[in-house]
């Protein structure tokens, strides 16, 4: 080992010991840039842990929303972004200079598909840019998006040693995945273990240090690792929501209903989970991530038969669940998707949430529409349609309001989403026909089941 090299070491010791001290004593400021579903909550997260937190967004209005208490996202309302003010360590800024005071600096920007298909990694790379502008001696940095493995590695890493100072020695990077669940009662940041992984045990020790003041963090070798670990997680749930469509068409045509499949293979104590099938791919991981694991692979000469076959079983169910509305409209009412009115129920991509980005309703929207129907939609967490990057010529459309009378005027309705604060009483009562594909009505089977059709 040559005196350089041992200097070196040195300095990276010296750095993750202060900062592994500092991350103990709560006496961290941790930078968050996108303080969107993932960097709002990781934000509370740091807060209520006892450090200081300096959130950075280029939406001045998000930042300006803070600052006001007044939220953005459903399932952190107004009283936690008060309470989170109210400890004076909680601090929202546009101007990214400031990022030279924090000691960590966490990456929460959006990681989407470009209109080919191909991962779009320009906001992590925009973002990289003007952390090294400001980057200085001691600090951490983590990628959070999800992202292709080697991202950090071949991306982050070299855009961050343009500044001259040096990964491992002088900063140092890791990366961490998120796992947040919106609208999940029983998990949130804390309770959730992360998965943490860096190339040098010093990084190692001082991501670690950094999360432990909020969760269980689990350690990995490497980047790549863990940005490996975080596509696994959301392959083996596209596979399996993949194979249970599937099984819900086979078995449709053999009478048999899937949801009560799933609840009798769900008594088995082991080797089962269960997953559900519904009217085609929504949210902003599943339909996107598998598919950076694809392009990767494409550059190593590897092909992923798997998941592309996984993403086309599940991208045909739309057209699917069209196909049964037609189906329904002509056999119950003598009618055609042409000229019919339809309400969509639920425009969220999930339950109980106010997401609606990929949401699979867009995109059922747009089908019926194309065939003639007049459309509608009824979703109580989405009142009007924000502006999204699919499907803009919807932004600005309201919801209807949900009345007896309302109902009565569509010739069907199409649940696509399940929120549990819906009358389906009253749907189920004043629609004529309705195609459930959440099995949102199974409680209605016996009363009203000559209206119903699952889809
Ligand atoms: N939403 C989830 O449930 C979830 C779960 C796990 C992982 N992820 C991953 O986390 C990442 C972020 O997702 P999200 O849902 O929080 O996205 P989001 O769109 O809700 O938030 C991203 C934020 O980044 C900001 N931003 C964009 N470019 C910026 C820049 N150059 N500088 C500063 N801020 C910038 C945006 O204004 C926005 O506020 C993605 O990679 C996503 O795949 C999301």
């Amino acid at each position: 080992m040559n005196i350089q090299h041992i200097d070196r070491n040195e300095a990276a010791k010296q750095m993750a010991v202060e900062f592994v001290e500092k991350a103990k004593a709560r006496d961290l400021t941790v930078g968050i840039i996108g303080l969107g579903y993932v960097g709002l909550p990781l934000a509370e997260a740091f807060i209520n842990s006892g450090m200081r937190v300096l959130g950075y967004d280029v939406d001045e209005e998000k930042v300006a929303a803070i600052k006001s208490a007044k939220t953005y996202i459903k399932h952190i309302p107004d009283e936690r972004l008060a309470d989170m003010n109210d400890t004076g360590r909680m601090d929202a800024t546009a101007d990214p200079s400031r990022l030279q005071d924090a000691d960590a600096i966490l990456m929460c920007v959006p990681t989407p598909l470009n209109i080919h298909r191909e991962p779009d990694i320009s906001y992590v790379e925009q973002t990289t840019e003007t952390i090294a502008q400001y980057l200085r001696k001691g600090q951490i940095v983590i990628l959070e998006s999800t992202t292709y493995p080697g991202t950090s590695e071949e991306v982050v890493r070299p855009i961050l040693e343009k500044s001259g100072l040096k990964a491992g020695v002088d900063f140092a990077v890791a990366y961490s995945p998120e796992r947040e669940d919106p609208g999940n009662p029983d998990f949130n940041t804390n309770t959730i273990p992360k998965v943490v992984g860096a190339d040098s045990k010093h990084e190692r020790d001082m991501a670690e240090a950094l999360y432990a003041a909020i969760t269980t963090p689990f350690v990995v070798p490497n980047m790549k690792t863990a940005e490996a670990v975080k596509l696994t997680e959301n392959i083996f749930r596209l596979v399996n929501i993949a194979l249970v469509n599937e099984l819900k068409v086979v078995f449709q045509g053999m009478d048999i209903d899937v949801w009560d499949v799933i609840e009798g293979a769900k008594s088995k104590p082991f080797g089962y989970m269960a997953f559900y099938p519904g009217p085609g791919l929504g949210g902003h991981c599943i339909p996107i991530d598998p598919f950076y694991l694809t392009w990767k692979a494409r550059a190593h000469r590897q092909s992923t038969r798997f998941i592309e076959l996984a993403g086309d079983v599940v991208m045909a169910m739309p057209r699917l669940v069209i196909e049964t509305v037609a189906h329904g409209l002509s056999e119950r009412l003598k009618k055609s998707i042409a000229g019919s009115r339809i309400l969509i129920c639920g425009l969220a991509y999930k339950k109980n949430v106010d997401d609606m980005r990929e949401s699979p309703s867009l995109h059922l929207i747009e089908m019926l529409q194309e065939r003639g129907a007049k459309v509608d939609f009824y979703d109580p967490h989405i009142p009007q349609v924000p502006e999204t990057r699919d499907h803009p010529e919807f932004s600005g459309m309201k919801s209807i309001e949900l009345t007896r009378g309302n109902l009565a005027a569509y010739d069907a309705v199409l649940i696509s989403t399940d929120h549990d604060n819906v009358d389906y009483q009253m749907i189920v009562d004043a629609a004529p026909l309705i195609v459930d594909t959440r099995n949102a009505l199974a409680d209605f089977a016996d009363s009203h089941g000559e209206k119903i059709l699952k889809a």
